[in-house]
């Protein structure tokens, strides 16, 4: 994701109040057809972020990790959420089978824990957000999206 045309931003979590904050805004902002993919190690916290997401949307059921399904579907908020676990792909080619362009071009928002694993299909215009332990309750998130204006020309 380290692109010439991406913006980057930092946000430090002490707790998981920081983080919830983190979900509301990434809530808030989101449109359907919008795309979130979300980066960093096992245990980072990919899943929680998911949650305050969909507790921000009104979802009102209990997000569990898609890892063996890996494509859960809600609904009952402002929007469906559409998750995804990428981490048990062999590779991209396998979310072609799995339909993940009617989800991504969908109407609702879409969240891919391990969206590096799948990079070359994510669009364009995701917004990555990567989390980084930093401690137990602590993590730093970078949270990055394309600019408005480039900072350098493509080749
Ligand atoms: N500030 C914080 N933000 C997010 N998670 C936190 C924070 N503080 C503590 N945690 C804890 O870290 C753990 C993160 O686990 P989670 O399942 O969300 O990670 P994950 O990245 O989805 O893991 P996996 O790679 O297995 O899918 C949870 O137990 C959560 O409560
Ligand atoms: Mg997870």
């Amino acid at each position: 994701m380290a692109r010439s045309d991406m913006c980057f931003e930092k946000m430090i979590a002490e707790n998981l109040k920081d983080t919830e904050a983190l979900g509301k805004r990434l809530a808030r902002d989101a449109k359907p057809g919008d795309v979130i993919a979300l980066t960093g190690d096992l245990g980072a916290g990919k899943t929680t972020l998911t949650r305050y997401i969909a507790a921000a949307l009104g979802i009102k059921e209990n997000i569990t990790s898609p890892t063996f399904s890996i494509i859960k579907e809600y609904r009952g908020g402002r929007m469906p959420l559409y998750h995804f676990d990428v981490y048990r792909l062999s590779d991209s080619e396998e979310m072609f089978e799995l339909g993940h362009e009617e989800y991504f071009y969908g109407e609702g928002l879409t969240v891919v824990e391990w969206a590096d694993l799948v990079e070359d299909v994510m669009p364009r215009d995701c917004r990555w957000v990567d989390i980084e332990y930093a401690g137990e309750d602590k993590r730093i998130y970078t949270v990055g999206h394309r600019c408005e204006a480039p900072m350098e020309q493509e080749e």
